[in-house]
């Protein structure tokens, strides 16, 4: 039974991945020091054998008993309102951790796949984002925390990769939404749907004009394994290219809920990128991969999980 390390299992996307290995046949060991995540996340997968979980800082070193065939390292505070909470844990799980996890992966002869975002195409001059796009980041901004400590990570792992020969996969991942991502993590989907379940007024930052793509999570989840999969190394974008307008993102959010809620408008928040788009030509010709769930659909099962989340009194 192949066996991989997941950091930041008890998050959002990492424990979204632990279920899907663990259905797969692999054995998972979850690394989490429980900084924005959660252990209600894995609740249901610590009743499975393959299944262990170890609460720890990845900035600190990394040790793992037994064979490792991937280390997957999405350890890092994620959401914009985490992120600038947390600073330099940020800079550091982004440096540090990747240190760590590249030296882990190293020592036991794993693959290692390393979460990379969207983010490192900052506030993009080429549109949409192909992955030779080097990107137009303000390291010195707030959001620059985060930024960097990606754009480092994926240094760290490319010179491991020609130093070392480590086979080396960075998934790009573009926006991201679903079951689990939590209510108040300040991302425009969770805000959106939680303020439709509260019949509260939907809070747009800027004029709405601004653009993204959502991609449902296990549309992530099937890529990311993908991309483990192959023998792609470096980077590869993996997101839905379906773009839509943040003020066409509270619409639809609205006609699904059916909530009565106004849309207000405030002022956008420094750096915050006008559009992001991945181009995905190269996810599709490697692994042959393109998303499946549409907006709509995505939308519906996340709000779902929200109105049982209240109905449970998580929410
Ligand atoms: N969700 C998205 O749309 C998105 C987009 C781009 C990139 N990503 C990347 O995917 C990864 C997971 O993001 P997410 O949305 O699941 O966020 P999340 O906050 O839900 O998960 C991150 C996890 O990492 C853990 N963590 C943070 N610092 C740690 C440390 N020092 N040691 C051990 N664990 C630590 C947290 O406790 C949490 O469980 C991140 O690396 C993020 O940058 C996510």
């Amino acid at each position: 039974m192949p066996r991989a390390v997941v950091t930041g299992g008890a998050g959002f996307l990492g424990s979204h991945l632990c279920e899907e290995l663990l259905r797969r046949g692999w054995a998972v060991v979850a690394v989490d020091n429980l900084l924005t995540g959660s252990l209600d996340n894995i609740q249901a997968l610590r009743a499975h054998d393959g299944f262990e979980f170890v609460e720890h800082d990845v900035t600190e070193e990394v040790n793992v008993d037994g064979p490792i065939d991937a280390v997957l390292h999405f350890a890092s505070p994620a959401s914009p309102r985490d992120y600038l909470e947390y600073p330099i844990k940020t800079l550091k799980v982004g440096s540090l951790g990747t240190h760590n996890t590249l030296g882990l992966a190293k020592r036991v002869g794993a693959r290692y796949l390393l979460a990379s975002t969207s983010e490192i195409y900052g506030d993009p001059l080429v549109h949409p984002q192909r992955e030779d796009y080097w990107g137009n980041v303000n390291p010195v901004g707030p959001r620059g925390v985060y930024d960097e400590a990606k754009r480092f990570a994926e240094a760290m792992a490319m010179a491991y990769h020609r130093a070392h020969g480590l086979d080396v996969k960075i998934v790009r991942i573009f926006n991201t939404y679903g079951e689990r991502l939590r209510h108040h993590d300040g991302r425009v989907v969770s805000n959106f749907l939680v303020q439709a379940l509260d019949d509260k007024p939907l809070t747009i930052y800027g004029d709405g004009s601004q653009t993204r793509s959502f991609c449902f999570v296990d549309d992530e989840v099937r890529g990311i394994l993908g991309l483990l999969e192959s023998d792609w190394v470096g980077p590869m974008n993996i997101g839905n290219p379906n773009e839509f307008t943040v003020l066409e993102l509270a619409e639809n959010v609205l006609e699904l809920t059916g909530a009565g809620s106004e849309i207000v408008f405030e002022p956008l928040p420094v750096d915050d990128p006008k559009v992001r788009r991945p181009d995905i030509s190269l996810a599709e010709k490697v692994l042959g991969w393109h998303p499946e769930v549409n907006l709509r659909e995505g939308l519906r099962r996340t709000y779902d999980w929200y109105r049982r989340e209240r109905e449970r009194g998580r929410v």
